[in-house]
């Protein structure tokens, strides 16, 4: 695996780098990403028919079951290199992380103000008057239907605070992102299919901008072609030495 001397270089003069990540940075750190065909989320559970709102009013216990172990395996991860070169990073350089994910590993690497444009797993609230959840939960070791718990002020069940499909992303949340990855000196795109959008445009508004970009995936992916470089090879091998000093 070799890293594009030139894309080193310019992670290296830039003072302003985006560094836009899916489930493939978390992968290393033993969380399936989404649509692995072996080991992915959606092909064991059909997350794609429970991340809906619609299930969850129509069977909340399987879906909340379904949220809490995977609360359950991301509280069990810990953070990889990828996850610590990006934060490394931000000690040398202004870096604005954008997420899809909904876990804690940039922040725990010790990345700060980290855009989580499909919200956050453990930032639970009432379904129905959207106040946060202030009681603890327990996450069991296995997908499980459990009721999810009811909201003290309506009565309202509580919820994950993921962005389900057919909700709208967090709107601040993408105007930060969109301001970010246009006014970059380079965007790297690590870990995601690019395949659900808003967040799959962001790369192509950098580009517009005449901002290179810089993807990191061991698979070629439907972003690929339109990157200025392509890293072919897992994140934890590969950020480190692109964004070594
Ligand atoms: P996907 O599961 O769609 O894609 C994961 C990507 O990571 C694939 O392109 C893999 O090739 C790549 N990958 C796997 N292992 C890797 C590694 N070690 N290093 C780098 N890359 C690796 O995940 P996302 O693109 O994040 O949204 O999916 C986007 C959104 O789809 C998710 O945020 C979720 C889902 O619907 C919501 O829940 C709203």
């Amino acid at each position: 695996m070799s890293v594009p001397e030139e894309a080193r270089a310019l992670v290296r003069e830039a003072r302003r780098v985006v560094v836009l990540t899916g489930a493939g940075i978390s992968a290393e750190s033993g969380i399936p990403t989404f649509r692995d065909a072996q080991t992915g989320l959606w092909a064991r559970f059909e997350a794609e028919q429970l991340a809906t709102e619609d299930a969850f009013r129509g069977d909340p216990a399987t879906v909340w079951g379904w949220y809490l172990w995977r609360t359950g395996i991301e509280a069990a991860a810990q953070p990889n290199a990828a996850h610590r070169a990006v934060a490394d990073l931000g000690q040398r350089v202004h870096v604005d992380v954008v997420t899809q994910n909904v876990d804690t590993l940039h922040e725990r690497a010790g990345s700060r103000g980290v855009l989580h444009l499909h919200g956050s797993l453990t930032a639970f609230r009432c379904a129905d008057c959207g106040q946060p959840h202030v009681g603890g939960v327990e996450a069991p070791g296995s997908p499980r239907v459990i009721e999810p718990p009811t909201c003290p002020l309506c009565g309202g069940r509580i919820r994950p605070g993921v962005v389900w499909f057919g909700e709208p992303l967090p709107h601040r949340t993408l105007s930060a992102a969109v301001d970010a990855c246009t006014r970059a000196d380079v965007v790297l795109v690590v870990g995601t299919s690019g395949l659900v959008h808003p967040a799959a445009s962001l790369p192509g508004l950098a580009s517009e901008e005449g901002i290179p970009t810089i993807e990191v995936n061991p698979e070629e992916t439907v972003l690929s072609s339109s990157m200025t470089y392509a890293v072919r090879a897992p994140a934890a091998l590969a950020l480190p030495l692109l964004v070594r000093d």
